[in-house]
């Protein structure tokens, strides 16, 4: 190759290398295993992100814990901040400034922000809950209600969140009663389901340039294809049925929570799950994605014999999911609940029998296999089959 041919190709392999964090030649070496996972997944526009848990953010005694965050993620979700419960403890009287502060930690790191959540059953406060149990509030103020929070909400972060969950975790599973799948919880008790697509609308209305989401677990694959069971299908013919009534919905959030006890999937089902959502003309996105393992007597030993399996079926589950994700232009981001298991909510919430071991880092920010793979996936994929992403815009 003549000199000025060879320089200006090289130079177009370098810019793009600038961008995209790979190494570039031969003269120019990066070890892609040294970069961050933020890094890596920006070659597929792809975002990669956390849930933060703010005291451990602020924790001056853990620098690691925020600067892990600053430097792997691209994008970060309030693990608990956001939720009614925090924002709204009184009535008519709101706490922003811890989500607020995430906001600004998350624009001085250039990560975008995934708001989390605005219609859950979970973690409501006192006040709504006792209000409307004994009567003080009717169905028809409970309405009203909602919408003020999502309005109030969507308004004060207006402009600074990229994709909202809108609505979390609407739908039953199997092993609730009844067992028929169906619209579950407080707000479908007291308000019908139309609350759903009142929530999208109310929410389009207060920040128009979000990304509105409906979010759930269990929707990683498709099961049977008979909506009274599958879950998968389920939410799939909600989405259909909004989108067909106008409501602006954007994207479904699968939060990816799985367990190495159990069967879970391979890449071609979850990657057709994301494919068949897309079809619909929505987006897609990995939320909330851990993987834990039962913590036998022997895992808490440290009898290696059972806790390499569990750490490396961990691992095999977050590359299930992260290259399901690579696989579909339209999945834009794939956010871990928690980066390590020094700050995860998993020992708390699943206790009989204990689990854990559920995400990238050990308790000591030691990276698990589950992270090395993770890059692996980011470096070892690209043309023909990962293609960057395709940008979602908000639907009207
Ligand atoms: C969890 C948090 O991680 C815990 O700290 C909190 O005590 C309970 O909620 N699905 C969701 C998340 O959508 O909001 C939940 O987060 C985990 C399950």
């Amino acid at each position: 190759m003549k000199l000025k041919r060879w320089l200006a190709a090289s130079a177009v392999v370098l810019a793009t290398a600038a961008v995209a964090g790979t190494p570039a030649t031969a003269s120019h070496p990066v070890d892609p295993a040294q970069q961050s996972l933020r890094t890596l997944g920006l070659r597929h526009d792809l975002y990669i992100g956390t849930a933060v848990d703010m005291a451990a953010l602020a924790d001056t005694a853990d620098p690691q814990y925020r600067a892990t965050v600053s430097r792997e993620f691209s994008t970060v979700t309030a693990e608990n901040v956001m939720k009614w419960e925090s924002l709204e403890p009184t009535r008519g009287t709101y706490n922003w400034a811890p989500a607020d502060e995430l906001i600004a930690f998350a624009k001085r790191n250039n990560q975008r922000v995934r708001g989390h959540v605005l219609v859950w059953q979970n973690q409501l406060p006192a006040w709504l809950t006792d209000g409307v149990n004994d009567g003080s509030i009717d169905a028809a103020e409970l309405r009203q209600i909602l919408r003020d929070h999502i309005t109030t909400v969507v308004k004060h972060f207006k402009g600074k969140i990229w994709q909202w969950d809108v609505v979390n975790e609407a739908v039953s599973d199997p092993w609730d009663s009844p067992p028929t799948l169906h619209y579950k919880g407080f707000w479908a008790e007291h308000l019908g389901d139309g609350y759903i697509a009142d929530a999208f609308r109310w929410a389009r209305a207060a920040d128009p340039g979000a990304l509105l989401f409906y979010n759930d677990y269990n929707i990683e694959a498709f099961g049977s294809g008979d909506p009274a069971d599958d879950k998968t299908q389920f939410v799939f013919d909600m989405a259909k049925a909004l989108l067909r009534d106008g409501v602006p919905i954007d994207g479904i959030g699968s939060q990816g929570h799985l367990g190495t006890q159990y069967g879970n999937y391979d890449t071609f089902q979850v990657a057709a799950a994301l494919k068949r959502f897309a079809g619909l003309g929505l987006a897609t996105a990995f939320t909330e994605v851990d993987v834990r393992s039962q913590m036998t007597a022997g895992v808490q030993a440290g009898d290696s014999n059972e806790i390499n399996p569990r750490l490396q079926a961990s691992a095999g589950n977050y590359s299930v999911l992260l290259r399901a994700c690579l696989a579909d232009r339209h999945c834009l981001s794939f956010t871990v609940w928690g980066f390590t298991d020094k700050h995860s909510w998993v020992p708390t919430w699943f206790t009989d029998p204990p689990e854990g071991l559920a995400t990238i880092y050990d308790e000591n920010y030691q990276p698990k296999r589950a992270y090395q793979e993770m890059k692996a996936d980011l470096i070892y994929s690209g043309r023909p089959y990962v293609l960057p992403r395709i940008p979602q815009k908000p639907r009207r």
